[in-house]
């Protein structure tokens, strides 16, 4: 029987709506703590915890602060946990020299994290935004273009860098092409055979980065968009591309980004490439649910479930959330 002869009253699609046990047991899609991965932002300096204004309820931790970040992950059953860090303006320079440091905040982290021997998995970003004076996530020529090749090469060492001092996952997000291939090439030289590669393939240009760029610094730095670089938001097919691409290329994992207004990506990569995909609800995509909640126009916790439900029905394996460690709360209160 074809769907288009269903028919009333014979069906009664309420029928499994009618009580929870009937609606749990036809339910098509889960999600779980298990499902999420946590954005922490780190900083310099000694027991700071500090909220980002664009960003309520989201802090940017000094190393030392880190515990606590750790006993939150494993409080919460978090399988994985992402780290950006805020860069101190002067430490950024044109060629985002800081990204090399093997004492920068990120590689000080790892070291902390893993003395720690966590449980969960550690996903470190491979890009130059927040180490550049420029705010780009490449290097720029002297007539403000990005530099594609230049910059592989210094993505490529950054990797390595972050593969020695223990991050589980390299997670490209800089949109450069090629890049995949040459830091799988390179880690593979070094003996780093289980480094994962989550690779940031369909990257959008959108606007919903904005909180985000605040919270690591770059904001003030960027004067011009990243359009030459991140995906046009009116391509789909493009995402097909990149994605595959970088999965030839050596990535284990694909990112989609942002998350809510890209579902149909989010599908189309799932489904046809049948990778692991994940999906990022980005820092604008966090606060505006935040804001709308403290403004009292929304319920937070219905929102929140019924936007993460959302990615998990569209095909995401994960989802990369600022509201990780709420999740488990809000879970509990939702019927
Ligand atoms: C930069 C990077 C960005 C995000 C993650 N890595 C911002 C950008 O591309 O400008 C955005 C994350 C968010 O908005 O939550 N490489």
């Amino acid at each position: 029987m074809s769907i288009l002869e269903l028919e009333y009253p014979k069906n009664r699609l309420r029928r499994t709506r009618q009580a929870k046990w009937i609606r749990n047991l036809t339910q098509e899609s889960m999600l779980s703590t298990n499902d999420l991965v946590w954005p922490v932002f780190v900083c310099e300096g000694s027991n700071v915890k500090d909220e980002i204004e664009s960003m309520p309820n989201v802090y940017r931790y000094s190393i030392d602060n880190l515990s606590e970040v750790y006993d939150t992950a494993d409080k919460h059953n978090i399988n994985l946990i992402a780290i950006f860090p805020f860069t101190p303006q002067k430490l950024k320079t044109k060629s985002g020299d800081e990204a090399l440091n093997p004492n920068n905040l990120v590689c000080r982290s790892l070291e902390k994290l893993k003395s720690q021997k966590p449980s969960f998995g550690i996903m470190c970003d491979v890009a130059l935004d927040p180490y550049t004076d420029h705010g780009h996530d490449g290097l720029l020529s002297d007539d403000g273009k990005i530099l594609n090749d230049e910059t592989n090469s210094v993505l490529v060492k950054q990797s390595i860098l972050l593969a020695q001092y223990g991050a589980d996952i390299v997670a490209p997000s800089d949109m450069m092409d090629g890049r995949i291939g040459m830091i799988r090439d390179e880690l593979e030289k070094h003996q780093f055979v289980d480094t994962l590669i989550l690779s940031y393939a369909a990257k959008y240009s959108s606007g919903m980065y904005s909180p985000f760029r605040d919270a690591v610094g770059s904001s003030k730095n960027l004067k011009t968009d990243k359009k030459t670089y991140q995906m046009n938001i009116f391509n789909s097919d493009e995402s097909i591309r990149e994605a595959s691409m970088d999965i030839r290329e050596g990535a284990d994992i694909i990112m989609v980004k942002p998350g809510i207004s890209y579902l149909d990506i989010i599908y189309r990569i799932k489904n046809e490439l049948k990778c692991p995909t994940f999906a990022y609800q980005v820092s604008g995509e966090y606060s505006l649910i935040k804001f709308g909640a403290k403004q009292g126009v929304i319920d937070e916790k219905t929102t929140v479930i019924e936007q993460l439900s959302c990615f998990k029905r569209a095909g995401a394996d994960a989802i990369i959330t600022y509201y990780a460690p709420e999740v488990s709360e809000f879970l509990k209160l939702i019927d």
